[in-house]
């Protein structure tokens, strides 16, 4: 066993956490949307067509902000074919995922979810084929009251009160070769201002996202938000961010401290914020959206079902394993170390479609291993402050990052409850870890539990056959002593430890052991 020591101080904050990191993306690509929230001829469908089995599991999941309807999708969509009696509704084309789109969910039906599940909707606007005028009337049409054509027409589908949207995102992915209706960022930039500005003189009370660089890797990177933010500062609240990882040639080690590329990301996009924010001399801020993230196996895309124009297709289902809950688990805990600049994150994607949810049609759902460090993050640390932490311990040698370390580690206090929640992660495959912290500034702390995600086998998986191979245990060896936290953390393993002061601990017990033991906990 290796150790690392630091310590945590309750006054040394980083930021407050904004429940909307715990966001995700629903889009019309592959069977997220049909056969994963909607499926009318399910038996467990209600009459609207919604999967109730999977309306329970967005709520276990404990996802708070909803992006819709892309992604890629978007940028081809006219988001009135969507509304009014579904069986006017056309078909299309869908260019983006070259598949067919007959429009049976859109706009209402998709806030009419998100409401049940409890989370709030984040629309995007599409920048790739359309423009201001589109993007105004969909924003008329959610958020006006009544009094206006387009307000009418939505009580006339059945929703007189407004929907209340209040982020939205200004395209996707512009910059992207792939994307329908790509542009420079000079043309990208002259169109989201003019669209944010129109949006903002609408209803004022709406939180813009402008659209940073596809991904870190793309060539035009810091240049593009620089210029983008340039032209759109005074109208925007955030610039978007998109990441996705893999292994690559099966080198684990690498793949493992992908959080590392994140980190950096996330850095290099503040800075640009802040030196366009220099200057303009501006006294705003612009914070970041995070609003894809995860895991895919691109490398495992398959062209030939993309190309086969057909309705929802089995289209990026991929898969994850033990390994890859583990870096979903430290991609978590380096937003939350951002909690101070990321203000929104959206999972990419909810069901299906590389997801913490997958379906069968007309049959079962289950959890991927993804979706338990997600789910227990989103329970225990979805307010409160983030607080510093800093610890030092051993290293490991990667060939994409070079030296990084065994551990990845935040911490959230939650004052209100007296309860610290520590997330952690051991990155070592062979060797376990010890994470000893000296507490600072709590009243006496005592372990409420410390639930661990790991296993011998970093390739296991959940599937519809074995849905229960990679869940959540329960460790007894962590315990305070004299001021200090001492935790073994098993080699491979994402871990949520939670601490509580022992005044307030009356009524607290673990709760992750029952969250995920079938049912909902109380
Ligand atoms: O999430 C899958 C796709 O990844 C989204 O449609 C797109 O925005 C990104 O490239």
């Amino acid at each position: 066993m290796t150790s690392a020591h630091g310590a945590i101080d309750s006054s040394l904050t980083v930021g407050e956490v904004d429940a909307r990191l715990y966001g995700t993306l629903v889009e019309h690509l592959g069977r997220c949307v049909y056969t994963g929230i909607h499926e009318p001829a399910h038996p467990e469908s209600d009459e609207r067509g919604f999967r109730l089995d999977v309306l329970e599991l967005a709520r276990e999941l404990g996802v708070t902000i909803v992006r819709y309807p892309g992604g890629n999708f978007v940028s081809g969509y006219r988001w009135e074919d969507g509304v009014g009696p579904v069986d006017e509704r056309p078909v299309r084309l869908d260019l983006a995922w070259r598949s067919v789109e007959h429009n049976r969910v859109g706009t209402d039906e998709f806030v009419d979810w998100v409401r049940l599940v409890g989370a709030e909707p984040m629309l995007a606007v599409n920048l790739g084929t359309r423009g201001t005028e589109a993007a105004l009337d969909l924003l008329e049409y959610c958020n006006v009251p009544g009094g206006t054509a387009l307000s009418a027409r939505r009580a006339a589908n059945g929703h007189p009160e407004p929907h209340a949207v209040s982020v939205w995102c200004l395209g996707n992915e512009v910059d992207g070769p792939w994307q329908i209706g790509q542009k420079t960022a000079e043309d990208y930039s002259k169109l989201a201002r003019e669209t944010a500005k129109a949006m903002k003189i609408l209803d004022p009370s709406v939180e813009l996202v402008a659209c940073g660089s596809s991904s870190r890797a793309m060539p035009t990177f810091g240049e593009w938000e620089a210029t983008v933010l340039e032209q759109c500062y005074p109208y925007v609240d955030f610039i978007s961010a998109h990441a996705y990882y893999e292994p690559e040639d099966d080198d684990l080690d690498s793949f493992l401290a992908s959080a590392c590329d994140m980190d950096a990301y996330i850095d290099g996009l503040v800075a640009t914020c802040d030196h366009v924010a220099a200057k303009l001399r501006s006294p705003r801020r612009i914070d970041v959206s995070f609003d894809e993230w995860n895991v895919w196996y691109q490398s495992r895309l398959d062209a030939t079902v993309m190309g086969s124009w057909q309705e929802h297709p089995r289209l990026i289902e991929d898969t994850h394993s033990l390994a890859d809950a583990v870096v979903v688990g430290t991609l978590l805990i380096t937003l939350l170390r951002h909690a101070d600049r990321v203000r929104v994150a959206c999972l990419a994607q909810l069901v299906n479609t590389i997801a913490p949810i997958m379906t069968q049609p007309g049959g079962p759902a289950w959890r991927q291993t993804t979706f338990f460090p997600f789910a227990l993050a989103a329970r225990h640390a979805r307010s409160g402050v983030v607080l510093r932490l800093h610890a030092d311990g051993p290293r490991i040698e990667t060939q994409r990052f070079g030296s990084v370390p065994a551990l990845e580690a935040t911490a959230v206090w939650r004052e209100a409850e007296g309860e610290l929640v520590i997330l952690c992660a051991n990155r070592d495959r062979r060797t376990p870890l010890e994470l000893d912290l000296a507490l600072h500034g709590f009243d006496a702390l005592g372990v409420v539990e410390h639930v661990t995600l790991t296993g011998d086998n970093p390739y296991a998986q959940n599937t519809c056959a074995q849905p229960n191979t990679v869940r959540p245990q329960q460790l007894t060896s962590a315990s305070v002593n004299g001021g200090r936290l001492t935790a073994p953390l098993p080699p491979l393993s994402w871990n949520l430890i939670r601490l509580c002061s022992l005044g307030a601990r009356r009524g607290q017990h673990s709760t992750a052991a029952k969250t995920f033991a079938g049912g909902r906990p109380a």
